[in-house]
């Protein structure tokens, strides 16, 4: 079974890190519906990320950050990476590094207690600190979130409010009037989930990180776009415009009506069905962000010699890699692998679960995860893994 329906919400085990609630039953009842705050989610929280790790990851090339600090009504937003001197400083300010989880270990952990959510909605991990008084202010995401304290104390101030008011001339998202409903002092392991679209606003008590786990929220516009950019590859019309009842004209400059009719027609026969759509989101879902890199190993393996090595280790997926599946077919950053028939399972299973046991790996398993290796987007497991 792939999905799990209510009617499974009394033979799906609680979960900690929701308080007990099963996955289904917390996709009923709190999923894009309603706030949940879970005292003591993830006791292991704070071994997540430190400050030190996490001002090392603010001033890297490849990690999208930003810091966010407020004097009076002024807000400023600077982009990373930052300068040693930007993580310093009096006063309230907040550092947010994005998609932490590409770069340790222990982040691509905390995401996968999740993978009761599809993989085509997990985004990433972000992890921000602040000093006391610092935060991004109030505002609404238009994504689902679980707000984890890692370190330090976050109150959190929420509100179901229908009034959404923006204020302008602002360089980030700000609300004109959050009417808070519920208050929360999130102290390290506490989690707080937030449907899209709930108005919050989270100050730092003391010097504290915070972890969010967050979900893609494409616009319908951006979804439409996508599928057409993909589209135009696919499109098959062959011939080329003929208008053997064309009238002549004393307006040649004119787009005639016949002209638009013909080409209206034409149009009418671009089409898409179910198939094309799967195949355009297992593309576009596992694209990666246009910043990712993936490194080709360091004195990469031969084909034969990473078979006995994987058989040994297991393979594990790289932290930056999308996997998914759809019938019979796996997509990898953006691509669609050709498989075997008598891999799909196992291949399926390594998207799944991103990683495979040496025992599992046969030769032919081997060969099909080799050119994946190569271009870095899987690893020989580490032993102990
Ligand atoms: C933060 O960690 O300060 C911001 C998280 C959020 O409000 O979504
Ligand atoms: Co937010």
């Amino acid at each position: 079974m792939t999905t799990l329906t209510p009617a499974d919400a009394t033979s799906t085990p609680p979960l900690a890190c929701l308080g007990g609630l099963s996955a289904v039953a917390f996709m009923a009842s709190h999923w894009q519906k309603k706030p949940l705050f879970v005292p003591a989610a993830v006791p292991d929280a704070a071994g997540v990320i430190d400050r030190e790790t996490l001002f090392e990851l603010a001033q890297h090339p490849d990690a999208q950050t930003r810091r966010i600090a407020c004097k009076g009504d002024d807000w400023t937003v600077d982009h990373g990476p930052l300068r040693p001197r930007q993580l310093s400083g009096k006063g309230p300010w907040t550092v947010l590094v994005q998609g932490i989880n590409h770069f340790l270990p222990g982040a691509d952990a905390l995401l996968r207690r999740f993978a009761f959510i599809p993989y085509t909605r997990l985004d990433d991990v972000m992890a921000s600190f602040a000093t006391a008084g610092g935060g991004v202010g109030p505002h609404y995401d238009s994504y689902d979130v679980f707000l984890i304290q890692a370190h330090g104390t976050r109150r959190w101030q929420i509100s179901g409010q229908a009034d959404r008011a923006l204020r302008p001339g602002q360089p980030l998202k700000l609300m004109t009037d959050l009417r808070a409903e519920q208050s929360f002092d999130c102290r390290p392991g506490d989690l707080l989930y937030l449907p899209p679209g709930y108005a919050h606003e989270g100050v730092a008590l003391d010097d504290c990180i915070t972890l969010s786990v967050g979900f893609r929220a494409p616009t319908h516009q951006e979804l439409a776009r996508e599928f057409l950019f993909w589209l135009a590859d696919r499109i098959d019309l062959p011939g080329f415009y003929a208008d053997p009842d064309l009238n002549a004209t004393t307006s040649p400059a004119r787009v005639d009506e016949g002209l638009i009719g013909r080409v209206a027609a034409l149009l009418q026969n671009i089409r898409w069905d179910d198939a094309m759509v799967a195949a355009f989101l297992g593309h576009y879902l596992s694209e990666p962000k246009p910043h990712v890199l993936f490194d080709a190993p360091d004195d990469a393996l031969g084909a034969a010699a990473f078979a006995r090595a994987a058989q040994r280790h297991g393979v594990a997926l790289d932290l930056q890699t999308l996997m998914l599946h759809h019938g019979e077919q796996v997509y990898c950053n953006g691509e669609a692998l050709m498989v075997e028939p008598a891999l799909l399972a196992a291949l399926c299973d390594l998207a799944d679960r991103r990683f495979v046991e040496g025992e599992r790996v046969d030769r032919a398993l081997a060969e099909q995860l080799y050119p994946l290796y190569l271009a870095g987007h899987l690893h020989l497991a580490r032993p102990g893994n």
